[in-house]
């Protein structure tokens, strides 16, 4: 099968999967990162382009937040699929180490990306949990796990290991500070880098609006 043939597939499937879907992880959040991980890609020379659009359109199938925390699902599904489009072991075994290795596991662990295709995607994937889409899909999946906006009585916490981060339920406004602000110092790629800066500033100013208006300081001043 050629690659563009093999690609439409995946996407069709993907799409299949998870369209409709109202956490924030729908198909249309793998559609943007798939987007940005091809612009990314244009920019950093010696990408594999197939290796980082079959991983951008895979790397939320399977995703451990709906398995109760299983990370071995999504690797799993994901070499079915591929299996099942006969490709080569070697492609294979690149997209699933992508795949496992891809999702944020909290402020202060790591987050090595062996590969420059790996790299790639995990910005592009970064990129889509910042800035206004990051704001609009960070509330959708608090109000789908039934989270507070903002509690001023419960702080951040930049957690230490993934399991900790994974059973947080703390207030949707913590995740900004466990996660969000942070992402922008943790892009891999100068390209992604760039772009996040717009958005982080653009969170920033969220934030300080969503306060002053939480604290009603932002009411005109009476005469
Ligand atoms: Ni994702």
């Amino acid at each position: 099968m050629q690659q563009q043939a093999i690609i439409d597939k995946t996407a069709s499937y993907v799409k299949a999967q998870l369209e409709g879907e109202g956490s924030g992880h729908d198909w249309w959040h793998i559609f943007r990162v798939w987007k940005n991980a091809l612009y990314i890609a244009s920019h950093e020379k010696g990408a594999d382009t197939f290796i980082v659009e079959l991983a951008a359109l895979l790397h939320d199938i399977g995703d451990h937040k709906f398995h109760n925390g299983d990370e071995t699902v999504g690797p799993r599904m994901v070499r079915e699929w591929l299996e099942k489009l006969q490709l080569d072991e070697e492609i294979i075994a690149a997209v699933c180490a992508i795949v496992s290795g891809l999702s944020y596991k909290g402020a202060c662990t790591s987050s090595a990306m062996p590969t420059l295709e790996g790299r790639i995607v995990q910005d592009a994937d970064r990129l889509d949990a910042i800035g206004a889409i990051g704001i609009a899909r960070t509330f959708a999946y608090g109000g789908h796990k039934g989270r507070e906006l903002y509690n001023p009585a419960i702080k951040p916490v930049l957690h230490d290991n993934f399991d900790t981060y994974k059973s947080s339920t703390a207030p949707t406004i913590n995740h900004f500070y466990e996660k969000l602000l942070l992402l922008k110092d943790r892009m891999h790629t100068l390209t992604a880098r760039q772009m996040a800066e717009k958005r982080h500033r653009y969170m920033e100013g969220f934030l300080a609006q969503f306060y002053a208006e939480w604290n009603a300081t932002d009411y005109p001043e009476q005469t």
